[in-house]
C-alpha cells in the first residue's frame, strides 16, 4: 500500500501526490497545488501545528505518555521535579542530574520582594488567585530582563528553572493575599510539593510538616497535569513563543488559557455544579437538563480522549488514599452517581463522553482544603513544565510566527459615510 494521497484540483484538473508521515500530510505541500485555497478549520480540531517529541496521546484509546514512558508508570513511581525534567531534556535523570536539579529548583523558590510587596499586594482584597498568577507571571519578564535573550541556552535554562522553581510561591502568594494571611516564604529543606503545602497553610509552628499522604498526592496529581501535548494552553505558550516573546510572558498567556472553563477552570466548574446539583435524589433530573441541552456534564468529554481518560483512572485512586487522611468528600456519592448514569445513557455514550481529568481532581483539592478559586492556579503550577518543554522545542525547531489565514465573509467596498448621514 502506497502511504501518500492525491488531489486533484476539479478546475484544472491537476493533481498532486502528497506522502502520509507520521499520520499527517504537509500542507505546504498541498499549498503547490492550491494557492491562495485556505484549509478551513475553527477551532485546529484536524490541524497538526508541529512535529513533537514530547507527549502522546491516544485518544481512542486512553493512552498518554510523556516521553514514551507511560503516564500510569510515572504516577507510580516517579515525582513531578523528575517528570518535570524528563519533559524538558527527553530523558529521566541519573541520580546526579536529578541532585543538580532539584537543587537548582530549590534555590529559585524566592520571589523579589517587590513582586510580592508592590505587585501583588497592590490587588484589590478580593481579587481571584489565577487573575493575579497570570499578571505576576508576566510581572516576572520586568524582574529578569535577560529573559529576552532566549537563544542563550544558558539564560534559557535560567529562565526555565526560576518559572518551575516559582509558580509555587506566587500561587500560595496569591492565596494567601486572598485570604488575608501573611506571605510564608519558601522552606528549601522541604521537597517541592510539601514546600507549597507550608506556602498555603503555615501559620505559627516553626516548620510545617504536611502529611506525607497529601503531599504525595499532590506530586501524583503534579504529575498527570504537567503536559498534555497541544491542549488550549499550550498553544497558547506556543502561539506567543513563535513571535519569540520571553518566556514570562509566554506563560502567562498559557496561563490566561489555562484560566477559562473550558480548560484549566473546569474542575471549579465540576465543584460548583456537584452542589448545585446537592444530593444523589437529584442526579437523574440534572442530567435529564444537560440532554435537553440546559448546561454540560462539567468534567466530561474531552476533543481528544473518546474514552475513559487514563488520568482519570489514577486520580480515582488517589482520591480515595486522600480521603482516608481528610474523611471522604461529601459530593463523592453525587459524583459517582453521576458517572454512573452518564456512563450508561445514550446521549453520553454515542457522543464518548467520559470523566476526564477534572472530573475527581476538584474532589481531591477541595477535600485537602484548597479553595475553588486555586484549582486552575494548582493546573498551572506542574502544567508550567509542559508548557516549557513545549517552548523550548519550538525555540530549537526554528519554527515560523504562527500566523494563520482566515475566509473573509464581510461586507464587500462600500464608501465611507459621514456620521451626520447614517
Ligand atoms: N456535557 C454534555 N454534552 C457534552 C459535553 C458535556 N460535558 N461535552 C460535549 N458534549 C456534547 C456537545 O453538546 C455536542 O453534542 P451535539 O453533537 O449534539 O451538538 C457533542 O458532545 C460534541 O461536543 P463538542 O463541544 O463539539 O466537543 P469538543 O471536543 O469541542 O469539546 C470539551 C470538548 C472538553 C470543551 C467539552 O467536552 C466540554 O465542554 N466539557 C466540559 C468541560 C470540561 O470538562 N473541560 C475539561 C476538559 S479536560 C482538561 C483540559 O483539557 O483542560
Amino acid at each position: 500500500m502506497t502511504e501518500s494521497i492525491t488531489i486533484t484540483d476539479n478546475r484544472t484538473g491537476n493533481q498532486l501526490e502528497i506522502p502520509i508521515a507520521h499520520g499527517g500530510v504537509s500542507a505546504a505541500e498541498w499549498q503547490k497545488l492550491l494557492p491562495g485555497i485556505w484549509f478551513y478549520d475553527p477551532g485546529l480540531t484536524t490541524t497538526a501545528v508541529c512535529e513533537s517529541t514530547i507527549t502522546f496521546v491516544d485518544g481512542e484509546n486512553g493512552v498518554l505518555r510523556y516521553r514514551g514512558y507511560p503516564i500510569e508508570e510515572l504516577a507510580e513511581h516517579s515525582s513531578y521535579l523528575e517528570v518535570a525534567y524528563l519533559l524538558l531534556h527527553g530523558e529521566l535523570p541519573d541520580a546526579e542530574q536529578f541532585d543538580k536539579w532539584r537543587h537548582e529548583v530549590t534555590m529559585h523558590t524566592y520571589i523579589h520582594e517587590n513582586v510580592r510587596k508592590r505587585f501583588l499586594e497592590g490587588f484589590h482584597y478580593d481579587a481571584h488567585p489565577m487573575g493575579m498568577l497570570v499578571s505576576a507571571v508576566a510581572a516576572l519578564s520586568t524582574f529578569y530582563l535577560d529573559a529576552k535573550d532566549i537563544f542563550d541556552l544558558d539564560l534559557r535554562a535560567k529562565q526555565i528553572t526560576r518559572l518551575i522553581a516559582k509558580m509555587p510561591t506566587l500561587a500560595a502568594a496569591a492565596h494567601r493575599f486572598s485570604v488575608g494571611m501573611p506571605f510564608v516564604y519558601p522552606d528549601n529543606s522541604l521537597d517541592f510539593c510539601a514546600n507549597f503545602l507550608s506556602m498555603m497553610w503555615k501559620v505559627a509552628e516553626p516548620r510545617f510538616d504536611a502529611n506525607p499522604t497529601l503531599a504525595r498526592a499532590l506530586d501524583i496529581l503534579f504529575i498527570l497535569h504537567a503536559d498534555h501535548e497541544q491542549n488550549c494552553s499550550t498553544t497558547a505558550m506556543r502561539v506567543v513563543g513563535s513571535s519569540h516573546a520571553d518566556p514570562y510572558s509566554c506563560c502567562a498567556a498559557a496561563c490566561a488559557a489555562l484560566y477559562g472553563p473550558r480548560h484549566g477552570g473546569a474542575n471549579e466548574e465540576v465543584i460548583r455544579m456537584l452542589t448545585e446539583i446537592g444530593s444523589m435524589d437529584n442526579v437523574p433530573a440534572f442530567v435529564e437538563e444537560v440532554k435537553q441541552g440546559h448546561g454540560r456534564l462539567q468534567g466530561f468529554g474531552h476533543r481528544v480522549y473518546k474514552n475513559y481518560d487514563p488520568r482519570a483512572k489514577i486520580i480515582k485512586r488517589t482520591a480515595d488514599e486522600v480521603f482516608a487522611i481528610t474523611g471522604k468528600n461529601p459530593l463523592l456519592d453525587i459524583a459517582l452517581k453521576l458517572e454512573d448514569i452518564a456512563l450508561n445513557d445514550e446521549y453520553f455514550t454515542s457522543r464518548r463522553l467520559y470523566p476526564n481529568v477534572d472530573f475527581y481532581s476538584g474532589l481531591i483539592y477541595q477535600a485537602m482544603g484548597f479553595p475553588l478559586e486555586m484549582f486552575p492556579v494548582l493546573f498551572a503550577i506542574p502544567r508550567t513544565s509542559g508548557w516549557l518543554a513545549h517552548w523550548q522545542e519550538l525555540l530549537d525547531q526554528d519554527s515560523k510566527i504562527v500566523r494563520p489565514r482566515q475566509l473573509f465573509v464581510g461586507a464587500e467596498p462600500r464608501a465611507y459615510v459621514p456620521i451626520d448621514e447614517r
